[in-house]
C-alpha cells in the first residue's frame, strides 16, 4: 500500500512532528509500503520532502525549535524539499494537495493545531482517504483541554481543579478574569499552572509561584490561543500509558512513570526533549494500580471515542486517587517517547506499532 506520512504543520510542535516522521520513515517496512514523505511547511504548504530520516532528529540540544520544514539553518534540524522534484509544491496554505487522491492511507503524525485537532481529519473526511488515528470528534475533543476535561468529568474520570478564561471575558474585563484566577488561588493554593486551551508538549505553559508572575503568564499562554486554562498543581506521582486498538478493541500499555523534574520547574518542553529524562517502564506500581491505571486509561479512549491510538496521562496524588491530566490523539512517536516505549515493554515494538496502525486505518 501506498502511505502518505504527513508531518511537520503550522503548530508550535512542528518540529517535535519531523522528529516524529524521522523516526518513523527510519523504522517503516519498506517491503510492505510505499511512503510518501509530505510535509506541511508553518505556512500550510504541502510539499513533497526528502526522504531523509537522517535529517529529522534533535542535532542541537540547545534549541527549543528542533526543526523546520525546508528552512536552511546551521544547527537543528531542517528537511529540504525533495532537490530531485523541487517544482512539486502540492497546494498552497489552506488549499487540498491533489497527491491525496493517489495514496490508499494518511499518517498523519502530526501534533498540535492543524493536525492533531480534527482540521486536518475533516480534510481527510471530504477526501475519502483512510488515515491513521482519531477522527474528528475525537481529535477535537484530545486538542482542547477545557473539553477534554468536560468529556471525561461526565465519563465518571477525575479531573484536577481547574479555571477557563475565555477570550469573550479576557476581552470584556481582564480585571475581572484576574481577579477570579486570583480568587482560585486562594482557594487551592499556589504556584498555579497557566496553559493554552489548546496546544502541546508543554509550549506556552507557565508554573506560576506567585501572583507577580501572573500577567506574564497569561500573556504567553494566549500567545498560542486566545482561550487559556488555569490548573491547580497536583501533588504526587506523573504516569502515563499508552492505548492501542486491536481488533477485539483498545487494550492498554504498561503504565510508565514520569520522574521528579530535577531542575527543571516540572515536565517542560526542556525536560520532555532536550535532556529528555527517561521514563521508568514499566512503573513501579502495584498490581492493583496498574490495573486501575490501564482501565482508566481505556475509559479514557472510549470517552473520547478514540480510534487508533492515545496516550493517558495521569497523576496518582497523595490520597491514591488517579486523577487525568489529559490525553494526546497523536502523542510523540520518536523511539525515545513513551508512547513507543511503553508498548516495547508491553510486548510491541515500534516498527509492529506502525504496522499496526496503518493496517487499522486500511481496514
Ligand atoms: N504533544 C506531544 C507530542 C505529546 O503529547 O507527546
Ligand atoms: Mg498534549
Amino acid at each position: 500500500p501506498r502511505v502518505a506520512l504527513v508531518f511537520g504543520g503550522r503548530s508550535s510542535e512542528h518540529g517535535i512532528s519531523m522528529v516524529t516522521a524521522g523516526a518513523v520513515l527510519s523504522a517503516i517496512d519498506r517491503t510492505k509500503y510505499d511512503v510518501l514523505p509530505i510535509g506541511i511547511t508553518r505556512e500550510g504548504r504541502w510539499v513533497l520532502t526528502a526522504d531523509a530520516p537522517e535529517r529529522m532528529a534533535i542535532t542541537d540540544r540547545r534549541t527549543p525549535e528542533v526543526g523546520d520544514l525546508a528552512e536552511a539553518t546551521d544547527g537543528g534540524v531542517l528537511l529540504p524539499v525533495d532537490p530531485a522534484n523541487r517544482e512539486v509544491v502540492y497546494s498552497e496554505p489552506g488549499s487540498v494537495p491533489k497527491a491525496l487522491g493517489e495514496v490508499d492511507v494518511v499518517f498523519p503524525m502530526l501534533h498540535g493545531p492543524y493536525g492533531e485537532d480534527g482540521t486536518l481529519q475533516g480534510l481527510l473526511e471530504l477526501s475519502g482517504v483512510p488515515y491513521v488515528g482519531s477522527g474528528v470528534l475525537a481529535s477535537a475533543v484530545g486538542q482542547d483541554k477545557e473539553y477534554m476535561k468536560r468529556v471525561f468529568t461526565s465519563f465518571g474520570l477525575k479531573v484536577g481543579p481547574y479555571l477557563v478564561i475565555r477570550p469573550r471575558e479576557w476581552k470584556q474585563d481582564e480585571s475581572a478574569a484576574r481577579k477570579r484566577i486570583v480568587e482560585f488561588a486562594g482557594e487551592h493554593g499556589w504556584p498555579l499552572f497557566v496553559k493554552p486551551a489548546r496546544a502541546g508538549s508543554s509550549i506556552g505553559i507557565t508554573k506560576v509561584d506567585d501572583l507577580s508572575g501572573l500577567d506574564e503568564a497569561i500573556a504567553t499562554a494566549q500567545v498560542h490561543d486566545p482561550k487559556i486554562l488555569v490548573e491547580a498543581a497536583l501533588r504526587g506521582r506523573e504516569l502515563e500509558v499508552g492505548v492501542l486498538e486491536f481488533e477485539d478493541g483498545p487494550r492498554a500499555s504498561v503504565p510508565a512513570e514520569i520522574p521528579p523534574a530535577g531542575t527543571h520547574a516540572y515536565y517542560d518542553f526542556e525536560a520532555k526533549y532536550i535532556d529528555s529524562t527517561p521514563g521508568i517502564v514499566p512503573a513501579p506500581l502495584t498490581g492493583q494500580e496498574t490495573a486501575e491505571i490501564q482501565a482508566l486509561a481505556v475509559d479514557a479512549f472510549e470517552a473520547a471515542s478514540c480510534e487508533g491510538l492515545v496516550r493517558a496521562d495521569f497523576f496518582l496524588t497523595e490520597d491514591g486517587d488517579f486523577v487525568i491530566n489529559e490525553i494526546n490523539t497523536m502523542p510523540g512517536f520518536t523511539p525515545i517517547s513513551m508512547y513507543p516505549q511503553m508498548w516495547q515493554a508491553t510486548g510491541v515494538s515500534y516498527p509492529d506499532l506502525i504496522d499496526r496502525l496503518i493496517q487499522a486505518a486500511l481496514n
